[in-house]
């Protein structure tokens, strides 16, 4: 283990905080000069490492308590540490009651005075809370103001992430003439109208010169009494200019309201179900998906049959009595029976078991299975030894474990395999590179809190003719890319039956190879929504078909699946642009999220 004495002078952080700065420092690398020193085994690095991890956004709120679980910290470094959190906290404070309040021009003017005798055109946005207190001042652009140039997103995405309530603009004309241009107007009409779709409206743009300045303030208040005319093409052609969803040729110029917000769990260090990296998963068009569904289809029962990485599943329990998920991957099984299971678990149980896991360093480790294959492979020689040691010892524990309670444990330890591994999401390849996250370090997983989950891992084409549902969500994989190859490592540690390895990817025998792969790939969708007993088929696709790459080809087009659909019942399709997974080789811009929703002619 080296100790802080053996890392390079320039590389010590108190070294590298005298020489560059605090802004040169990570914030466990500050936390290490606070603690000054290490413990036997654990340089003041790791310790400081361990802590950041285990709290992360909560450090500002740790008790002394909450730092004596760790191993190494005794009441003097816990104490350390909270006095530091707390004098930085009262300071804050007191900054806090120095506030600023806008409450007319003459406070905008004074805040922006700089403006008055710069020689290129500037525009600043000042963001305000629900209070009118200022949240932030931004330099939005400098040189001329165009509106062909300056783009809503450039103004309203940083108001989105300061949860900003309204905002204020002020623009500068060197010229000395403070009265507003033809362009000033049309681009104060744009923004306006993009602030009222967000919800975050433009209280006031002002002009400002050497010696004056004009309001819009009397203006745009006016214009606010008849905002509700935002017809429907102003909105269209907004909604372009915000590259939001635009809905295919069945629902013409109609706006899908995306609010069925997935609100995942919110349980600090936990891992949470969508905490995974996962090709083709869902998490981020969720709201778009739930938008659809709830507007076009009705039932009790929704079935996930392509489930993956679950997120889908996660919201339709808050929209279904029932759900069903399905994928023949042992890793994903694994996990729906963690996060969805109804079976008992304990808590104190699983915490206090994950705690110890914590405490294992690889140096104390013999080699075992896993770090044999895949150490300073796919993780680094330490977590591929605790891997392996944590994944062997949850087997034996097996007898003290419900069944709930061991899946939850491969389940941590999969989410944290992942989160460490030295790959791009998928086990195909991994970089010869140095390790770039060596800390293991395992969190318990917060469950999904729902009932009428049934969870099966079958072949989807023999499922089908098995089970029935109000609503059947269908997404498969379209490429050849087989998902059991991708995540074989996981697949290797869910199994735990220690196969023989082949080739450089250090993949077991093949298994769970999908027809949805291969060429007969259109003969297996036709067969499956010929069989499956369903209201409503919703059916997702992306058009990698025309990609140069061989692997991202689609092995059926849209117009297969559109044909093959229309026999089943009136057919649907919404579409939305969407950025996808790119391993490098294809290009995939402007490619498309499609949604089938078909209404079966149901017998
Ligand atoms: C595109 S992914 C689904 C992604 C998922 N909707 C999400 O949001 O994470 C397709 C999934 O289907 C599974 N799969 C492929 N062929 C299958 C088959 N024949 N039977 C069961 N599952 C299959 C794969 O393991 C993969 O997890």
């Amino acid at each position: 283990m080296p100790k802080i004495k053996d890392i390079p002078k320039i590389d010590r952080p108190r070294e590298r905080f005298l020489q560059k700065g605090a802004d040169a420092l990570s914030k466990s690398d500050l936390l290490a000069i606070l603690l000054g020193s290490g413990i036997k085994g654990k340089n003041v690095r790791q310790l400081s490492e361990n802590i950041i991890k285990k709290f992360g956004k909560k450090f500002l709120n740790i008790t002394v308590t909450d730092l004596l679980e760790i191993s190494g910290i005794g009441p003097a470094k816990a104490l350390q540490i909270v006095s530091a959190i707390s004098l930085v906290k009262r300071f804050y404070a007191d900054e806090k009651t120095n506030e600023k309040i806008i409450k007319n021009s003459q406070d905008v003017l004074s805040l922006t005075y700089d403006l008055r005798d710069k020689k290129k055109e500037h525009l600043v946005c000042l963001y305000l809370n629900a209070r009118n207190s200022l949240l932030k001042k931004e330099i939005i652009s400098v040189g001329l103001l165009d509106k062909a140039l300056l783009h809503p997103r450039e103004i309203f995405y940083p108001a989105t992430e300061l949860n900003s309530a309204s905002l204020i603009l002020i623009h500068n004309h060197p010229s000395g003439d403070s009265s507003p241009s033809e362009k000033d107007n049309q681009i104060v009409e744009k923004i306006v109208q993009a602030g009222e779709i967000m919800g975050i409206p433009v209280i006031d743009f002002i002009i400002v010169s050497e010696n004056n300045h004009y309001s819009f303030y009397e203006k745009l208040k006016k214009q606010k009494d008849g905002f509700d005319y935002v017809a429907d093409g102003i909105q269209g052609t907004l909604f372009a200019m915000f590259e939001a969803e635009k809905p295919a040729y069945e629902i013409t110029a109609e706006k899908i309201k995306e609010n069925y917000f997935y609100i995942p769990q919110v349980k600090e260090n936990h891992i949470q179900l969508h905490n995974r990296r996962y090709i083709g998963n869902k998490h981020k068009l969720i709201e778009w998906i739930f938008s659809i569904i709830n507007k076009e289809c009705r039932g009790n029962s929704f079935a996930d049959i392509f489930a993956g990485s679950g997120v889908v599943s996660a919201v339709a329990t808050k929209h279904f009595g029932k759900v069903l998920l399905n994928d023949f991957l042992h890793s994903n099984y694994a996990i729906y029976r963690a996060f969805f299971g109804n079976e008992a678990w304990d808590k104190n149980k699983i915490d206090s078991i994950i705690k110890r896991y914590n405490n294992i360093y690889g140096d104390d480790l013999e080699d075992n299975y896993f770090s044999k294959n895949f150490g300073g492979k796919f993780f680094s020689k330490n977590s591929a030894k605790i891997i392996g040691f944590i994944r062997e010892n949850i087997e034996e524990n097996k007898n003290n474990l419900t069944e709930r309670e061991y899946y939850m444990l491969i389940a941590a330890l999969l989410y944290t395999a992942d989160k460490i591994a030295n790959t791009v999401g998928h086990f195909d390849a991994y970089f010869k590179k140095e390790f770039v996250n060596d800390s293991f370090f395992m969190k318990p997983i917060d469950p999904i809190d729902a009932q009428g989950i049934s969870i099966f891992q079958e072949d989807t084409n023999v499922l089908a003719k098995k089970i029935k549902a109000d609503v059947v969500y269908i997404d498969p994989p379209y490429n050849s890319r087989q998902y059991s190859r991708f995540y074989h490592v996981l697949e290797t540690l869910t199994k735990w039956d220690k196969p023989k390895l082949y080739g450089v990817a250090l993949k077991p025998e093949p298994e769970n190879m999908s027809d949805y792969c291969r060429n007969n790939a259109k003969d297996k969708f036709a067969e499956l929504i010929r069989d499956i007993d369903a209201q409503y088929l919703v059916v997702s696709y992306n058009n990698t078909y025309d990609s140069k790459s061989n692997s991202s080809r689609n092995k059926i087009t849209l117009h297969e699946i559109e044909n093959i659909l229309q026999k089943k019942g009136t057919t649907k399709v919404f579409e939305k642009n969407y950025r996808h997974f790119n391993a490098g080789n294809t290009n995939f811009n402007n490619h498309k999220e499609y949604l089938f929703v078909t209404k079966t002619k149901h017998e």
